[in-house]
């Protein structure tokens, strides 16, 4: 198994910044996700890891071994490409053998029954054991997508690297697909990149989620402490629902006290370890609809007031939209209340579950002593697209 170190990772194309500053550990085994928006950096970062782009700056290490000079070939990576990339007019099984007959280990090609050996298991273990023979043109997308899984599993390689391998499925068969993947990976434990803009698919498969915003990650960490912790507001905002409400600190002890524009005082926490508040700073309160209750539990401290907006039942929850001054937040409230739109309502956050973040978004966290964006080198002057 290889663990990807990637450090101060730099790549533009002309005057566009595709990724920068990018330092993460990629541990082995584990499935990480590149998840951001479209144009985030996310394809770029792969095809880094890939060595398909050599990097403006920063070096790559596969364990102990340098490979930023690497040739592709040479990495002993296996790729998916967003569109597959399979030859149509070659069979399943000829697909899949392609690789491995250009493969030489220590100067040797595989024979013609090793070659069979591993392209029927390889098959096998995408489920596509019976269809070796078949056209591509004569497969379902789900089928094609299994096929070029296999092709990039059955050299063996270190690392998996997958760009979007499911964008093309409907969603049932995404689902479907999402958990052979997951199983292929348990049964495998390839250290594997996995890139996508489904917040849900990255959620729902990684171990580590890589969150990107215009070239920066802006977090790397698992997908419970992305919902919980979130160290900007870009992610916060990615990742699920949430409420912002524009403030200025008022103090800063066991928790931060804000004040709203409006003059409402809230109290949160921080999620992000060590960086330094200041009294005046403009900030938001993070809030997740969950977190925003009806019933006040006792301490009046953290009471929001609202006017409703819009209610919309969905069964199992009331979604309650309301205004805080000029500002739109939502809660998650018992199915059976009856509020209507108009109705002024107190909402209840626990301090808790208030999260206070800076406005600087990655900027902020050059703030943090021993943050990695602390350390690296200062932004450059070309356009962040
Ligand atoms: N080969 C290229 N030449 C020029 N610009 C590119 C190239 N590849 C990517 N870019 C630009 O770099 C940025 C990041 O692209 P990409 O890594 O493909 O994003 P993502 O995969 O997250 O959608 C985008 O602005 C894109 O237009
Ligand atoms: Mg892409």
């Amino acid at each position: 198994m290889v663990e990807i170190r990637i450090e101060n990772l730099r790549k533009t194309f002309g005057d566009v910044v595709a990724t920068d500053e990018v330092t993460i550990v990629l541990e082995e085994g584990n499935l990480s996700t590149l998840l951001g928006p479209s144009g985030c950096g996310k394809t770029t970062l792969l095809r880094l890891i890939a060595g398909f782009y050599a990097p403006d700056c920063g070096r790559i290490f596969f364990d102990d071994k340098d490979v930023t000079d690497t040739p592709p070939h040479k990495r002993n990576t296996g790729m998916c490409f967003q569109n597959y990339a399979l030859w149509p007019h070659m069979s399943v099984a000829d697909n899949v053998a392609y690789g491995l007959k250009l493969k030489r280990v220590k100067g040797l090609r595989y024979t013609n029954s090793a070659i069979k050996r591993r392209v029927d298991e390889a098959l096998a273990l995408v489920r596509m054991g019976d269809l070796g023979h078949r056209h591509i043109h004569q497969l379902s997308g789900g089928q094609q997508q299994r096929v070029a899984l296999a092709r990039a599993l059955v050299i063996e390689p270190g690392v998996l690297l997958l760009d979007e391998p499911l964008s093309n499925l409907d969603a049932k068969l995404r689902i479907e697909m999402r958990e052979e993947i997951i199983r292929i990976h348990k049964e495998m434990s390839i250290t594997t990149v996995y890139v996508t803009h489904d917040q849900q698919e990255a959620l729902s498969i990684s171990d580590k989620v890589a969150v990107m915003d215009h070239g920066y990650v802006q977090q790397f960490a698992t997908p419970r402490e992305i919902y919980s912790d979130p160290q900007t507001v870009f992610v916060a905002d990615f990742i699920g629902q949430c409420t912002f409400l524009d403030g200025t600190v008022e103090s800063i002890g066991d928790s931060i006290e804000i004040q709203l524009p409006d003059g409402q005082r809230i109290k949160g926490r921080t999620t992000i370890d060590g960086y330094p508040f200041e009294k005046g700073e403009s900030v938001k309160a993070a809030i997740r609809p969950e977190d925003l209750n009806l019933e006040a539990t006792g301490s009046s401290d953290n009471e929001i007031a609202g006017t409703v907006t819009r209610t919309i039942y969905i069964g199992n929850a009331l979604e309650v939209y309301f205004k805080v001054g000029q500002i739109a937040a939502q809660s998650l409230l018992e199915p059976d209340l009856s509020i209507k739109e108009g109705d002024k309502i107190f909402l209840f956050a626990p301090q808790s579950e208030v999260m206070i973040l800076p406005v600087g978004g990655v900027e902020a966290l050059r703030k943090v002593p021993g943050h990695p964006m602390a350390m690296s080198e200062p932004p450059s002057t070309l356009s962040h697209v």
